[in-house]
């Protein structure tokens, strides 16, 4: 972003300053807003005191050695991004927080764009698939297997905001629908019931409902139970769920623990970055 004004000096230091969040963060002043974002994202300061910076996330290579040829399309594509980003700054068009609004939807949809079109090289130069840090590494490693053999590693797919949020608070959205909840209900029935009983009291397995409930999700985002029913317990059951089934269970467990149903139903792993609320 806004990086060409540097490429003058085709030198390493450069490219390597350019990158720098007080660079991309403050110096353009367009990016101020996209700095506040990512302060509240999860890639700003980890529990391990490693952050990724914008260039990590927006540069192709910062986050890989690059080769030669790398590094020529490197400077190519910053070139490009900071010509354009450097002319809107230039003529004042992302001087309010109004025109970045208005130019936030475009500037998503390119960089998204980008993404995908190379396989989120990026974010797949510091995160392997096959092997994740913290609880739950089996159920990851599973459900990112899945979605490789599926041929989509379309990351934002299911990890929406994991770059910037803008928007804060955690508070139970209307996710599902009724329809959906008693859809999702009769597969409960069907398939889980025998280990987590009728009424979601727990057997085999753990209670779904109340303290059980909040202990094992509250806080996390619906990503969370969400891989849980696609990858470990359809396994231990013995099926093979849709997306669509596991989204329907899902809401089947979100309705008998109180969350607010809507008119929409929970159709799109997109929609599961939302956070449970704790209490
Ligand atoms: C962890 C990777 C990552 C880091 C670090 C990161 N971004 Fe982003 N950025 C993204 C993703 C992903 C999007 C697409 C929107 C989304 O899903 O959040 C995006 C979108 C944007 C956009 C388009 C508008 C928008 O917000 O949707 C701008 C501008 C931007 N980033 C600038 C920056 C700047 C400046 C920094 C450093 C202060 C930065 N980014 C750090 C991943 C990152
Ligand atoms: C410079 C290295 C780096 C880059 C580039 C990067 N990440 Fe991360 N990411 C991290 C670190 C470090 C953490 C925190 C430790 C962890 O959970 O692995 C993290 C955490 C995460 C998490 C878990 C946190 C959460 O709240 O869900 C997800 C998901 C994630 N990154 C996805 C992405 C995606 C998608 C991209 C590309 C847009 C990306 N990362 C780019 C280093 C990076
Ligand atoms: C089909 C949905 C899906 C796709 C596609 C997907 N993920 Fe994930 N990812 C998940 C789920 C589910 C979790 C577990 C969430 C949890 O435990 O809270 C997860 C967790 C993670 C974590 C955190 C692991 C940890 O230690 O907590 C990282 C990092 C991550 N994914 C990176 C990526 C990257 C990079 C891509 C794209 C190359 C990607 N994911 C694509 C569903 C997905
Ligand atoms: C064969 C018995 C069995 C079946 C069938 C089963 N579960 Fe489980 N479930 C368990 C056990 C045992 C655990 C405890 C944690 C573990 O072993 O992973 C568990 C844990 C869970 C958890 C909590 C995961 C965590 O974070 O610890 C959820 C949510 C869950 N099951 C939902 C379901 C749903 C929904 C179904 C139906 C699709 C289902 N389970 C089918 C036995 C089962």
């Amino acid at each position: 972003m806004c990086l060409g004004i540097l490429l003058v000096a085709l030198t390493n230091t450069a490219v390597n300053w350019s990158s720098s969040d007080g660079f991309c963060g403050q110096f353009c002043h367009s990016m101020t807003w996209a700095s506040v974002g990512y302060k509240r994202g999860p890639h700003f300061i980890d529990q391990v005191g490693v952050s990724a910076s914008c260039g990590d996330c927006h540069i192709p290579y910062d986050s890989q050695h690059a080769t030669t040829a790398e590094y020529i399309q490197l400077l190519g594509f910053k070139a490009q991004r900071g010509v354009k980003d450097f002319y809107n700054e230039a003529r004042r068009t992302i001087a309010t927080n109004e025109e970045w609004e208005k130019r936030k939807p475009a500037l998503r949809a390119e960089y998204e764009g980008y993404l995908r079109a190379h396989n989120y090289v990026t974010c797949l130069g510091c995160h392997r698939l096959d092997s994740f840090g913290g609880p739950r590494n089996q159920m990851k490693q599973m459900i990112h297997h899945e979605a490789i053999k599926a041929g989509n590693v379309d990351c934002l797919a299911c990890h929406r905001n994991i770059g910037h949020v803008y928007e804060t608070g955690s508070q139970a959205g209307a996710w599902y629908t009724i329809e959906q909840a008693e859809a999702g209900g009769s597969l409960y029935r069907r398939v889980c019931s025998a280990c987590h009983g009728a009424n979601l009291e727990g057997g085999a397995g753990p209670a779904l409902t109340g303290a059980s409930w909040r202990q094992l999700f509250g806080g996390a985002k619906l990503l969370t139970p969400w891989g849980e029913i696609k990858g470990p317990m359809a396994e231990y059951a013995g099926i093979n769920f849709t997306t669509q089934q596991s989204l329907d269970v899902l809401a089947f467990l979100l309705w008998k623990n109180g969350y607010p149903a809507g008119s929409e139903p929970l159709a799109n792993t997109r929609q599961l970055s939302e956070v449970i609320p704790p209490q």
